[in-house]
């Protein structure tokens, strides 16, 4: 088994489209530089989503020209077509769909049902194959344990949303505990009926850590196998359309899980912790991920 991990880095998207303050544009670039100095790989960059909904992330395409050629895979939520057509301007090399294994979180948080957004994406995808060839397709799938509207969600529900974006050829499917209530043995029961549908390369495990259980879900998801996570840099994050949605896994408390497993992750774990700090210095917020709490405080 792989003795490494993908870490795929969300919080310039997961983190700041949550945050009251928008953050500048060359700020945000600065930020996605020193992540990927850091050490990450895959970056979310930003969303393009509408302006309205989400104004933290209004200035996506802006965003992307600044930060230019990086050597990691940096990709960008599509929600749908208009989304996409931004998105092959800027010539993406990665795109994001997201839907649910909730009806009311889908149509709270893009407006369709799920069957409407996989009609969507259905022809998202083979548009965007055609225009950028080599594109990476990741989908999301939220609220696998809990939707804030709809209460607790059926596994079963959950494998099949992810077998009907698996049919439509996604590269992956990335697991959302939206709202960060899950504990192991609830992802277990999921993980097992998508163990049946696909193998575990495809799969990503998305946890906000709104409880505090994010890296026992992690925990449980190494020793089953999986080796890829999405977390976010200073434990930023949240939905707007997830009420009580808390921040996502820290990647600095990722990153020191991992590699004190003996996983490789690729991270410096010092050039991590002071990664996000002049974007949490323009939020008007201390650090408060414990991993990057504590490196912090060993390097001063
Ligand atoms: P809508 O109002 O239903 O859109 O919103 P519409 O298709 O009816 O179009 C209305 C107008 O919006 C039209 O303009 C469109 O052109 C325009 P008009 O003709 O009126 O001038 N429009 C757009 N403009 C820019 N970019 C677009 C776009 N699409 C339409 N892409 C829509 C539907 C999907 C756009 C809206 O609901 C939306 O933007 N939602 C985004 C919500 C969001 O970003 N949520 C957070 C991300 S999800 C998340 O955080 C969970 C995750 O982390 C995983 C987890 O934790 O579980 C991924
Ligand atoms: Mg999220």
């Amino acid at each position: 088994m792989s003795d490494s991990i993908r870490i795929i880095e969300v919080s310039p998207r997961d983190g700041l489209q949550n945050e009251k303050t928008a953050v500048p544009t060359p700020l945000k670039a600065e930020f996605i530089r020193a992540l990927a100095k850091a050490g990450a790989n895959e970056i979310e960059a930003t969303s393009f989503v509408h302006p309205k909904w989400v104004p933290q992330l209004a200035d996506a395409g802006e965003l992307l020209s600044e930060i230019g050629d990086l050597l990691v895979r940096i990709s960008t939520l599509v929600p749908n077509e208009k989304g996409l057509e931004r998105a092959i301007e800027n010539k993406v090399q990665a795109i994001a769909l997201f839907t649910a294994a909730s009806e009311d979180f889908v149509k709270n948080n893009i407006n369709m049902s799920i069957d409407e957004s996989l009609e969507v994406f259905a022809r998202v995808i083979s548009a965007y194959r055609e225009a950028i060839p080599g594109g990476f397709v990741r989908a999301y799938v939220s609220t696998i344990v809990q939707c804030p509207i709809a209460g607790k969600i059926a596994p079963e529900k959950v494998a099949s949303v992810c077998e009907k974006l698996l049919n439509l050829g996604v590269d992956e499917l990335s697991l959302g505990d939206t709202i960060g209530v899950a504990v192991p043995n609830e992802i277990i029961k999921v993980a097992s009926l998508l163990e049946l549908l696909t193998e575990k390369s495809k799969i990503v495990w998305h946890f906000h850590d709104t409880r505090g259980t994010a890296i026992a879900n992690v925990s449980a998801m190494l020793d089953r196998g999986y080796r890829a996570f999405d977390s976010s840099a200073a434990g930023l994050g949240g939905c707007p359309y997830a009420p009580g949605a808390g921040g996502n896994l820290a990647t600095e408390d990722l990153v020191y899980f991992a590699e004190r497993n003996g996983l490789t992750t690729g991270f410096d774990p010092v050039a991590l912790a002071e990664a996000s700090l002049p974007v949490l210095a323009v939020l008007g917020k201390d650090p408060f991920a414990k991993a990057q709490l504590a490196t912090l405080a060993a390097c001063r």
